[in-house]
């Protein structure tokens, strides 16, 4: 049967833009500016403006914008960085990009991201920073965090790839740490026409060092003080998330709308349904439910033409690349057992509400 409720579509998002992006892309055309230039330096200051950072540095992905943070908090071979098992594979990938080893802790079961009741045990001497992830879009518990790293003088980067808006008492993510990574993969809150990421920060020294370092270590033309990276983000992509930006806080408001919406028709089944905590403000990424026959439930959708995805079917200790890390199953019994039971239900700002009605719908058959 065809898909008659995609899991997600850009297509009404990218009609509704076309003469906007159009104009975006022929304004990048005519300066000839396609890599870093104008239009990306007018998004940094908007981004920063929107966000409250005060530096922004934009570079051409999510995991560039990782492994960058990672690079200013010098870790490196022989370091360990504490993280999440349960998230995109890319927050792990900056620890291991620096030579470095990925140290997992368990994850919150109610927020699904790293809990910080569990982080003191797994530091060592060799600790040198922390990297917590708001995953879907939820804030992670980033002050008990940054108490935990001034404790024991290590480093914290926020992955704040899934969390574009969200907050915890009217802050926003990005502006806890000293340093934040955000993604502008194409289904992000904030999504660009192709790759993009931005590493946000306020310290002034940070951010100089980022700028060079996303530029082939140049501080000065063809003078490369440390090795650099070709980081940098493409003209196009600077101007197409210009005209993204303007609409963000629209797509948000529609994203919370929609995932109550869901709340309110799932009420009552035999499902964990994500919650968003008292202080907090859920950027809404994604809408996760969880379910203890959720393979079943997955195939049940997909059979009714209802799109659904499973973020993510095995947490990173079990993966096959980190293996030589010596987890098992059994070592994060939350992430293991949030792996199985999780399932994303379609989620995108311009999905109607008959299509929660649809879905809703579906599971309760599925349940019956
Ligand atoms: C939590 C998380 N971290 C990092 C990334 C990496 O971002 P990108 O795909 O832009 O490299 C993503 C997104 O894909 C993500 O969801």
């Amino acid at each position: 049967m065809s898909t008659s409720v995609p899991y997600f579509s850009l297509t009404q998002q990218n009609q509704a833009l076309r003469a906007e992006l159009q104009a975006a892309i022929n304004r990048t055309l005519d300066s000839g500016a396609f890599c870093l230039g104008p239009e990306v330096e007018a998004f940094e200051k908007e981004f920063g403006a929107w966000n409250g950072s005060q530096h922004v540095i934009a570079v051409n992905s999510g995991t560039s914008a990782l492994h960058i943070a990672a690079l200013l908090l010098n870790v490196k071979p022989g370091d360990e960085v504490i993280t999440t098992p349960f998230t995109f594979a890319a927050t792990s990938w900056a620890i291991s990009y620096c030579g470095a080893k990925p140290v997992y802790v368990d994850i919150d079961p109610v927020t699904y991201n790293l809990d910080p009741a569990k982080i003191e045990a797994a530091i060592t001497p060799k600790t040198k920073a922390i990297i917590p992830v708001h995953l879907y879009g939820h804030p992670c518990d980033i002050e008990a965090i940054l108490k935990i790293a001034a404790k024991h003088k290590l480093g914290v980067i926020e992955d704040a790839a899934q969390a574009h808006g969200a907050a915890i008492g009217g802050k926003k993510v990005g502006n806890f740490a000293p340093l934040t990574a955000f993604s502008f993969y194409p289904t992000k809150n904030l999504g660009a026409i192709g790759e993009g990421g931005a590493l946000t920060t306020s310290d002034p020294e940070l951010a100089k060092r980022a700028v060079a370092l996303r530029n082939h270590g140049c501080y000065r033309r063809y003078h490369y003080d440390e090795v650099g990276y070709n980081y940098r983000m493409e003209g196009m992509q600077g101007a197409a998330l210009r005209v993204k930006l303007k609409h963000l806080d629209d797509y948000n408001q529609k994203r919370r709308a929609l995932a109550q919406y869901y709340t309110e028709k799932l009420q009552g089944l035999p499902l964990t349904l994500p919650t968003q905590l008292a202080n907090n403000k859920t950027a809404w990424h994604l809408y996760v439910i969880r379910a203890a026959n959720r393979d079943a439930l997955s195939k049940y959708l997909n059979d009714q033409g209802i799109g659904n995805a499973i973020h993510y079917p095995i947490p990173l200790h079990l993966q096959d690349c980190y293996q030589n890390l010596g987890y098992k199953e059994g070592s994060f019994p939350v992430a293991e057992q949030v792996s199985r039971e999780c399932l994303a239900l379609p989620f995108y700002p311009e999905m109607p509400l008959e299509h929660v009605d649809i879905v809703a719908k579906a599971i309760r058959q599925f349940a019956a």
